[in-house]
Protein backbone atom coordinates (compact mmCIF):
# COMPACT_ATOMS: atom_id res chain seq x y z
CA UNK A 1 0.00 0.00 0.00
CA UNK A 2 1.14 3.50 -0.82
CA UNK A 3 0.44 6.92 -0.24
CA UNK A 4 1.73 9.33 -2.30
CA UNK A 5 2.82 13.19 -0.96
CA UNK A 6 2.82 15.38 -3.78
CA UNK A 7 3.82 19.16 -1.87
CA UNK A 8 2.41 20.95 -5.18
CA UNK A 9 -1.07 19.07 -5.05
CA UNK A 10 -1.25 19.74 -1.12
CA UNK A 11 -2.00 23.71 0.23
CA UNK A 12 -1.12 23.76 3.05
CA UNK A 13 -4.18 26.07 4.83
CA UNK A 14 -5.77 22.68 5.02
CA UNK A 15 -6.11 21.50 8.44
CA UNK A 16 -4.69 17.88 9.14
CA UNK A 17 -8.36 15.93 9.13
CA UNK A 18 -8.44 16.70 5.56
CA UNK A 19 -4.87 16.12 5.22
CA UNK A 20 -5.50 12.58 6.62
CA UNK A 21 -8.16 11.88 4.20
CA UNK A 22 -6.22 13.57 1.50
CA UNK A 23 -3.44 11.13 2.05
CA UNK A 24 -5.62 8.15 1.98
CA UNK A 25 -7.52 9.14 -1.49
CA UNK A 26 -3.99 9.02 -2.49
CA UNK A 27 -3.96 5.32 -1.36
CA UNK A 28 -1.73 3.23 -4.23
CA UNK A 29 -1.89 -0.54 -4.49
CA UNK A 30 1.67 -2.18 -4.84
CA UNK A 31 1.35 -2.43 -8.56
CA UNK A 32 0.29 0.86 -9.16
CA UNK A 33 4.18 1.84 -8.68
CA UNK A 34 4.69 0.83 -11.87
CA UNK A 35 2.05 3.22 -13.23
CA UNK A 36 3.24 6.20 -11.59
CA UNK A 37 7.30 5.55 -13.11
CA UNK A 38 5.96 5.20 -16.17
CA UNK A 39 3.82 8.05 -16.47
CA UNK A 40 6.81 9.92 -15.06
CA UNK A 41 7.46 11.97 -18.51
CA UNK A 42 10.80 10.63 -18.63
CA UNK A 43 12.67 7.52 -20.70
CA UNK A 44 14.81 7.66 -18.20
CA UNK A 45 14.78 5.76 -14.79
CA UNK A 46 17.74 5.48 -12.34
CA UNK A 47 17.50 4.06 -8.88
CA UNK A 48 19.75 4.71 -5.55
CA UNK A 49 19.93 2.13 -3.11
CA UNK A 50 22.17 1.04 -0.30
CA UNK A 51 23.62 -2.25 1.22
CA UNK A 52 20.78 -3.04 2.95
CA UNK A 53 18.23 -1.59 0.72
CA UNK A 54 19.34 -3.62 -1.97
CA UNK A 55 19.16 -6.90 0.19
CA UNK A 56 15.89 -5.98 1.67
CA UNK A 57 13.94 -3.69 0.06
CA UNK A 58 15.46 -3.86 -3.75
CA UNK A 59 13.54 -7.13 -4.51
CA UNK A 60 9.77 -6.11 -3.36
CA UNK A 61 10.62 -2.68 -5.60
CA UNK A 62 11.48 -4.70 -8.50
CA UNK A 63 8.14 -7.03 -8.38
CA UNK A 64 6.63 -3.43 -8.23
CA UNK A 65 7.80 -2.14 -11.39
CA UNK A 66 7.97 -5.66 -13.54
CA UNK A 67 9.75 -5.30 -16.52
CA UNK A 68 10.57 -1.20 -16.44
CA UNK A 69 14.05 -0.77 -17.39
CA UNK A 70 15.81 1.28 -15.35
CA UNK A 71 19.97 1.41 -14.36
CA UNK A 72 20.66 0.59 -10.72
CA UNK A 73 23.47 2.33 -7.90
CA UNK A 74 24.06 0.65 -4.48
CA UNK A 75 26.26 2.84 -1.86
CA UNK A 76 27.68 1.39 1.27
CA UNK A 77 25.49 1.63 3.90
CA UNK A 78 26.00 3.60 6.82
CA UNK A 79 26.36 7.49 7.60
CA UNK A 80 30.12 7.24 7.40
CA UNK A 81 29.15 6.81 3.81
CA UNK A 82 26.94 10.23 3.46
CA UNK A 83 30.09 11.95 2.25
CA UNK A 84 30.92 14.04 -0.49
CA UNK A 85 32.81 11.21 -1.97
CA UNK A 86 29.65 9.08 -2.34
CA UNK A 87 27.44 11.72 -3.91
CA UNK A 88 30.53 12.21 -6.28
CA UNK A 89 30.12 8.64 -7.10
CA UNK A 90 26.46 9.06 -7.43
CA UNK A 91 26.84 12.22 -10.04
CA UNK A 92 29.97 9.67 -12.15
CA UNK A 93 26.98 6.73 -12.04
CA UNK A 94 24.30 9.31 -13.74
CA UNK A 95 26.87 10.77 -16.12
CA UNK A 96 28.33 7.60 -17.54
CA UNK A 97 24.80 6.36 -18.20
CA UNK A 98 24.01 9.47 -20.08
CA UNK A 99 21.05 10.82 -17.80
CA UNK A 100 20.07 13.89 -19.48
CA UNK A 101 17.88 16.68 -16.82
CA UNK A 102 14.92 15.00 -18.10
CA UNK A 103 16.02 11.73 -15.79
CA UNK A 104 14.44 10.99 -13.03
CA UNK A 105 16.24 9.63 -9.87
CA UNK A 106 14.53 7.14 -7.67
CA UNK A 107 15.82 7.08 -3.74
CA UNK A 108 14.91 3.77 -2.77
CA UNK A 109 16.04 3.95 1.26
CA UNK A 110 16.53 5.44 4.38
CA UNK A 111 17.48 9.04 5.24
CA UNK A 112 20.99 8.74 4.02
CA UNK A 113 19.87 7.92 0.59
CA UNK A 114 17.12 9.87 0.53
CA UNK A 115 19.12 12.73 1.49
CA UNK A 116 22.29 12.31 -0.55
CA UNK A 117 20.04 11.13 -3.55
CA UNK A 118 18.22 14.12 -3.07
CA UNK A 119 21.63 16.21 -3.17
CA UNK A 120 23.01 14.35 -6.10
CA UNK A 121 20.04 15.00 -7.85
CA UNK A 122 19.10 18.54 -6.89
CA UNK A 123 23.32 19.56 -8.59
CA UNK A 124 23.41 17.16 -11.05
CA UNK A 125 23.06 19.51 -14.36
CA UNK A 126 21.93 22.30 -12.57
CA UNK A 127 18.96 19.54 -10.69
CA UNK A 128 17.13 16.50 -11.90
CA UNK A 129 13.98 15.24 -10.55
CA UNK A 130 13.67 12.92 -7.95
CA UNK A 131 11.32 10.87 -5.99
CA UNK A 132 11.88 9.58 -2.21
CA UNK A 133 10.07 5.43 -1.39
CA UNK A 134 11.57 5.85 2.54
CA UNK A 135 11.83 2.12 3.61
CA UNK A 136 12.96 3.25 7.47
CA UNK A 137 10.17 4.47 9.76
CA UNK A 138 12.47 7.83 10.04
CA UNK A 139 12.72 8.15 6.69
CA UNK A 140 9.29 7.98 6.04
CA UNK A 141 8.01 10.39 8.85
CA UNK A 142 11.04 13.22 8.88
CA UNK A 143 13.87 12.49 6.06
CA UNK A 144 11.98 11.67 3.11
CA UNK A 145 9.59 15.06 2.88
CA UNK A 146 10.39 18.45 3.50
CA UNK A 147 12.95 19.21 0.87
CA UNK A 148 16.52 19.32 3.00
CA UNK A 149 19.06 16.96 0.71
CA UNK A 150 22.41 17.04 1.30
CA UNK A 151 25.68 15.17 3.03
CA UNK A 152 28.06 15.61 6.06
CA UNK A 153 31.30 17.14 5.76
CA UNK A 154 34.51 17.57 7.57
CA UNK A 155 32.90 15.34 10.58
CA UNK A 156 29.69 18.36 10.52
CA UNK A 157 26.62 16.80 9.71
CA UNK A 158 24.60 17.42 6.93
CA UNK A 159 27.40 20.43 6.90
CA UNK A 160 26.73 20.90 2.72
CA UNK A 161 23.51 20.40 1.14
CA UNK A 162 20.32 22.22 -0.26
CA UNK A 163 16.65 22.67 0.16
CA UNK A 164 15.29 20.54 -3.01
CA UNK A 165 11.77 19.23 -2.88
CA UNK A 166 11.11 15.73 -4.34
CA UNK A 167 8.91 15.83 -7.00
CA UNK A 168 6.87 12.94 -4.32
CA UNK A 169 7.53 10.73 -2.31
CA UNK A 170 5.76 7.60 -1.65
CA UNK A 171 5.09 5.83 1.73
CA UNK A 172 4.77 2.03 1.82
CA UNK A 173 4.44 0.96 4.56
CA UNK A 174 4.59 -2.60 4.19
CA UNK A 175 8.56 -2.26 3.42
CA UNK A 176 8.81 -1.69 7.23
CA UNK A 177 8.55 -5.03 7.71
CA UNK A 178 12.01 -6.37 7.33
CA UNK A 179 13.21 -3.28 9.92
CA UNK A 180 14.73 -4.32 13.10
CA UNK A 181 13.31 -3.39 16.81
CA UNK A 182 15.96 -0.73 16.84
CA UNK A 183 15.03 1.02 12.93
CA UNK A 184 11.50 1.07 14.97
CA UNK A 185 12.59 2.63 17.62
CA UNK A 186 14.62 5.23 15.85
CA UNK A 187 11.31 6.21 13.97
CA UNK A 188 9.18 5.84 16.60
CA UNK A 189 11.29 8.99 18.21
CA UNK A 190 11.25 11.32 15.64
CA UNK A 191 7.14 10.55 15.85
CA UNK A 192 7.44 11.34 19.79
CA UNK A 193 9.14 14.69 18.53
CA UNK A 194 6.58 15.50 16.09
CA UNK A 195 3.50 15.04 19.00
CA UNK A 196 5.68 17.39 21.46
CA UNK A 197 6.22 19.91 19.23
CA UNK A 198 2.92 20.16 17.39
CA UNK A 199 0.11 18.00 19.10
CA UNK A 200 -0.49 16.41 22.19
CA UNK A 201 -3.42 13.98 20.67
CA UNK A 202 -0.93 12.73 18.25
CA UNK A 203 1.91 12.41 21.91
CA UNK A 204 -0.94 10.40 23.59
CA UNK A 205 -1.57 8.08 20.65
CA UNK A 206 2.22 7.31 20.25
CA UNK A 207 1.91 6.68 24.31
CA UNK A 208 -0.44 4.54 24.11
CA UNK A 209 0.58 2.72 20.82
CA UNK A 210 2.37 -0.48 21.79
CA UNK A 211 5.62 -0.34 19.80
CA UNK A 212 6.50 -4.58 20.97
CA UNK A 213 3.95 -4.90 18.78
CA UNK A 214 5.19 -3.65 15.74
CA UNK A 215 1.67 -3.66 13.99
CA UNK A 216 1.58 -1.90 10.80
CA UNK A 217 -2.06 -1.92 10.71
CA UNK A 218 -2.31 0.47 13.74
CA UNK A 219 0.87 2.34 12.52
CA UNK A 220 -0.50 3.54 9.66
CA UNK A 221 -2.47 6.43 10.32
CA UNK A 222 0.04 7.38 13.37
CA UNK A 223 2.29 7.80 10.09
CA UNK A 224 0.01 9.82 8.60
CA UNK A 225 -0.58 11.85 11.45
CA UNK A 226 3.03 13.01 11.52
CA UNK A 227 3.65 13.31 8.19
CA UNK A 228 1.20 15.81 8.61
CA UNK A 229 2.81 17.69 10.94
CA UNK A 230 5.88 17.67 9.37
CA UNK A 231 4.58 18.79 6.36
CA UNK A 232 2.60 21.66 7.80
CA UNK A 233 5.61 22.74 9.29
CA UNK A 234 7.82 22.49 6.27
CA UNK A 235 5.45 24.38 3.65
CA UNK A 236 5.45 27.04 6.48
CA UNK A 237 8.46 27.64 6.09
CA UNK A 238 10.47 25.73 3.83
CA UNK A 239 14.14 27.52 3.93
CA UNK A 240 14.16 26.67 7.86
CA UNK A 241 14.27 30.66 8.82
CA UNK A 242 12.03 30.62 11.53
CA UNK A 243 8.92 28.10 12.67
CA UNK A 244 10.72 24.53 10.89
CA UNK A 245 13.69 25.45 13.96
CA UNK A 246 10.84 23.86 16.03
CA UNK A 247 11.49 20.39 14.06
CA UNK A 248 14.96 20.72 15.22
CA UNK A 249 13.96 19.90 18.91
CA UNK A 250 16.09 17.32 20.59
CA UNK A 251 18.65 17.74 18.22
CA UNK A 252 21.19 20.33 19.15
CA UNK A 253 21.80 17.51 21.96
CA UNK A 254 21.17 14.84 19.49
CA UNK A 255 23.11 15.63 17.30
CA UNK A 256 26.16 16.56 18.99
CA UNK A 257 25.94 12.80 21.06
CA UNK A 258 25.85 11.43 17.35
CA UNK A 259 28.51 13.48 16.16
CA UNK A 260 30.70 11.89 19.30
CA UNK A 261 29.50 8.63 18.26
CA UNK A 262 30.47 8.70 14.73
CA UNK A 263 33.56 10.34 16.09
CA UNK A 264 34.83 6.85 17.43
CA UNK A 265 33.61 5.08 14.62
CA UNK A 266 30.05 3.93 16.02
CA UNK A 267 27.20 4.16 13.81
CA UNK A 268 24.52 5.45 16.12
CA UNK A 269 20.88 5.22 15.48
CA UNK A 270 20.07 8.91 14.49
CA UNK A 271 16.01 8.33 16.71
CA UNK A 272 18.38 7.18 19.76
CA UNK A 273 20.57 10.59 19.38
CA UNK A 274 17.35 12.51 19.12
CA UNK A 275 15.43 11.09 22.21
CA UNK A 276 18.60 11.56 24.70
CA UNK A 277 18.48 14.83 23.15
CA UNK A 278 15.04 15.79 23.79
CA UNK A 279 15.47 13.88 27.35
CA UNK A 280 18.27 16.65 28.28
CA UNK A 281 16.13 19.62 26.30
CA UNK A 282 12.74 18.79 28.12
CA UNK A 283 14.86 19.32 30.97
CA UNK A 284 16.32 22.76 29.88
CA UNK A 285 12.40 23.40 28.82
CA UNK A 286 11.61 22.62 32.50
CA UNK A 287 13.79 24.97 33.69
CA UNK A 288 13.73 27.14 31.57
CA UNK A 289 10.73 27.99 29.90
CA UNK A 290 7.96 25.90 32.30
CA UNK A 291 7.58 23.27 30.61
CA UNK A 292 5.38 20.48 33.38
CA UNK A 293 8.02 18.51 34.76
CA UNK A 294 5.75 15.29 33.90
CA UNK A 295 6.50 15.56 30.26
CA UNK A 296 10.19 14.38 31.55
CA UNK A 297 9.00 12.01 33.77
CA UNK A 298 6.80 10.63 30.68
CA UNK A 299 9.80 10.72 28.42
CA UNK A 300 12.45 9.36 30.78
CA UNK A 301 10.53 6.35 31.53
CA UNK A 302 9.95 6.12 27.77
CA UNK A 303 14.14 6.44 27.00
CA UNK A 304 14.82 4.10 30.49
CA UNK A 305 12.28 1.54 29.10
CA UNK A 306 13.56 1.28 25.21
CA UNK A 307 16.56 3.34 24.83
CA UNK A 308 19.28 2.51 27.49
CA UNK A 309 21.47 5.56 28.02
CA UNK A 310 24.21 6.95 25.54
CA UNK A 311 27.20 4.58 25.96
CA UNK A 312 29.71 6.27 23.98
CA UNK A 313 32.24 8.11 25.93
CA UNK A 314 30.36 11.29 24.81
CA UNK A 315 30.28 12.20 28.74
CA UNK A 316 33.10 14.82 27.80
CA UNK A 317 31.00 17.51 27.66
CA UNK A 318 33.85 20.22 26.22
CA UNK A 319 33.71 17.65 23.36
CA UNK A 320 30.01 17.76 22.90
CA UNK A 321 29.88 21.34 23.39
CA UNK A 322 32.02 22.04 20.58
CA UNK A 323 29.93 19.89 18.38
CA UNK A 324 27.38 22.31 19.71
CA UNK A 325 29.22 24.81 18.38
CA UNK A 326 28.90 23.36 14.83
CA UNK A 327 25.20 23.35 14.88
CA UNK A 328 23.47 25.11 12.00
CA UNK A 329 20.73 26.76 14.49
CA UNK A 330 23.38 29.14 15.69
CA UNK A 331 23.62 32.83 15.04
CA UNK A 332 26.63 35.25 15.71
CA UNK A 333 25.09 37.82 18.53
CA UNK A 334 25.92 41.47 18.44
CA UNK A 335 28.55 40.58 20.89
CA UNK A 336 30.53 38.07 18.21
CA UNK A 337 29.96 35.18 20.26
CA UNK A 338 28.56 31.81 18.54
CA UNK A 339 25.52 31.44 20.43
CA UNK A 340 24.43 27.64 20.88
CA UNK A 341 20.74 27.87 19.91
CA UNK A 342 17.74 25.83 20.78
CA UNK A 343 14.27 24.63 20.47
CA UNK A 344 12.48 24.55 23.74
CA UNK A 345 8.83 23.47 24.99
CA UNK A 346 6.21 25.64 27.19
CA UNK A 347 4.20 22.28 27.11
CA UNK A 348 3.55 19.65 24.27
CA UNK A 349 2.50 21.53 21.35
CA UNK A 350 3.90 25.10 22.42
CA UNK A 351 7.69 25.51 21.16
CA UNK A 352 9.53 27.90 21.16
CA UNK A 353 12.88 29.09 19.03
CA UNK A 354 15.91 30.95 19.32
CA UNK A 355 16.46 30.10 23.22
CA UNK A 356 20.27 30.74 23.77
CA UNK A 357 21.60 29.26 27.12
CA UNK A 358 25.06 29.42 29.02
CA UNK A 359 27.11 26.53 29.21
CA UNK A 360 26.45 26.06 32.84
CA UNK A 361 22.53 25.12 32.33
CA UNK A 362 23.39 22.88 29.58
CA UNK A 363 26.13 21.20 31.08
CA UNK A 364 23.37 20.94 34.01
CA UNK A 365 21.22 18.89 31.56
CA UNK A 366 23.54 16.47 30.43
CA UNK A 367 24.28 15.84 34.23
CA UNK A 368 21.00 15.14 34.30
CA UNK A 369 21.11 13.20 30.92
CA UNK A 370 23.87 11.02 32.28
CA UNK A 371 22.73 10.69 35.53
CA UNK A 372 19.28 8.60 34.55
N1 LIG B 1 14.30 17.02 9.89
C1 LIG B 1 13.95 18.33 10.21
C2 LIG B 1 13.49 19.13 9.05
O1 LIG B 1 13.19 18.59 8.00
O2 LIG B 1 13.42 20.32 9.14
Amino acid sequence: MFFQIRLQNYKKNRNFANFYSYLCNMLFNTSSIREYLCACPTGQLFVLTDTNTAAHCLPIFADFIGNLPYHLMTLDAGDTNKNINSVQLVWEFLLKNCATRQALLVNLGGGIVTDLGGFAAATYMRGIRFVNIPTTLLAMVDASSGGKTGCNFLGVKNAIGTFTQPLDTLICPSLLKSLPATEWLSGYAEMLKHGLIADKKHWQDLLAWDIHQQDIATLTPLIADSLAIKKQIAEADPYEVGIRKVLNFGHTIGHAIEAAYIHQGLQPYHGYCVLWGMVAEVYLSVVHTGCPREILTQLTHLMVEYYGKPECNCRQREQLMEYMMHDKKNRVTTTSYLQINFTLLRDIGAPIINQELSRAAINEALEYLFSI
